[in-house]
């Protein structure tokens, strides 16, 4: 295994089995030399846009938090504003293969890449995530405190999570390229030093009570439960509005019917979780292509995955875009290719069956996937 400097020098195994869920790293250049990928100007050009998630959050008296799109920012000049912006890995290419580097961890788990720019003294108060989450230093320099502490009880009727006794218990200074990883539930503290830029990458970890209503919901489609109650062997009852024994045995009976396979549970999970969230839209090319067309450029040039299409396999199903497909192990091979490298080379197009170069077309004129 390899030792990565974006780990400390630590090998991804080393790193998962000491840190991950488990306790803080510091990791001084873990990207050496690094340089913000998108300008501020870009950042505050992007914030007009009603797809871009994005959050501002002042702090002169009290806590304030506005939700985006927003016309305009603060004054540069004006102190202590953070400017928050959700999953800019969706919106840039070069953000998106920065995410990527942390893929030792699955994609099932990874979330997304959120920019703060804040001016001097900005930050976001103390508080603690339910997620992992990489702080990877990007502009100006950010003071980090930590704290393991136990009391996790926030301030009241608060727009934004705020810890009522902070104890921090570490500080560090992040320059550009250092990088900071918190485990989830860790209480921490960012505070703009000078105007400074960080990049969160952010993980997903459903609850399970969210993960079990999904699944009930999906599985609606699929019960079959043939037969109707019946009772041929009813006797007179003294306590006419009771729910007698028999009929809850008899329901209860038909109703344990119903199983889960690990097939279902599959199915449903590379669904749920390729499934885009509610606010991000494709957009489908300008221009239709023919099929003959589409098929000429795609073996010239290959096709990629667009940056908001989450592609997953599992055995024999492959999953785009919350929708799943079985697969037969010829096309298996280079589906699976395509969601492991996020594109296909041109070559590997020639190889490509008359379905798989059915799907990729309507993927492409879909805008889930695009010609290179
Ligand atoms: C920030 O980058 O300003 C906040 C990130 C965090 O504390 O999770
Ligand atoms: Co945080």
């Amino acid at each position: 295994m390899k030792k990565l400097t974006l780990l400390n020098g630590l090998t991804a195994t080393e790193f998962l089995r000491d840190y991950w869920q488990k306790k803080p790293l510091l990791i001084r250049q873990a990207i050496p030399e690094f340089k913000p990928l998108v300008t501020r100007d870009q950042l505050f050009e992007m914030i007009k846009d009603e797809d871009v998630e994005s959050r501002l959050i002042t702090c002169q008296k009290q806590w304030k938090m506005d939700t985006g799109p927003f016309a305009q920012v603060p004054s540069l000049r004006q102190k202590n504003w953070t400017l928050l912006v959700q999953s800019m890995n969706l919106h840039d290419a070069s953000v998106d293969a920065l995410m990527r580097q942390f893929n030792f961890i699955p994609d099932t788990r990874l979330d997304d890449l959120m920019i703060s720019y804040a001016t001097e003294s900005g930050g976001v108060g103390a508080h603690f995530d339910s997620y992992d989450v990489f702080l990877l230093q990007a502009h100006g320099r950010r003071r980090w405190r930590i704290s393991a502490q136990t009391d996790l009880t926030l301030v009241e009727d608060m727009p934004l999570k705020i810890l009522q006794n902070f104890q921090p218990e570490e500080e560090f200074i992040l320059e550009p390229g250092d990088m900071l990883y918190l485990p989830p539930h860790y209480a921490h503290e960012g505070v703009a030093m000078d105007e400074c830029m960080t990049y969160s990458i952010g993980f997903r970890a459903p609850s399970y009570q969210e993960l079990g209503e999904a699944f009930l919901e999906s599985m609606i489609d699929t019960i079959d439960l043939p037969g109707r109650y019946a009772d041929p062997d009813l006797k007179p009852s003294k306590q006419h509005a009771e729910i007698s024994s028999t009929m809850l045995s008899k329901v209860s009976s038909e109703l344990n019917k119903m199983r889960f396979t690990q097939d279902d549970i599959a199915l449903f999970l590379g669904e749920y979780l390729s499934e885009p969230a509610t606010h991000i839209y494709f957009t489908a090319p300008a221009l239709a292509l023919s099929a003959s067309r589409f098929i000429q450029k795609a073996q010239k040039t290959g096709v990629k995955l667009s940056l908001k299409t989450q592609m997953l396999h599992r055995n024999k199903y492959v999953f785009i875009n919350g929708t799943s497909f079985e697969v037969d192990n010829a096309d298996l091979q280079l589906l699976r290719k395509l969601a492991e490298n996020r594109s296909l080379t041109g070559d590997d197009i020639q190889t490509a069956s008359d379905d798989v170069i059915d799907a990729l077309h309507t993927w492409q004129k879909d805008g889930w996937i695009l010609l290179n």
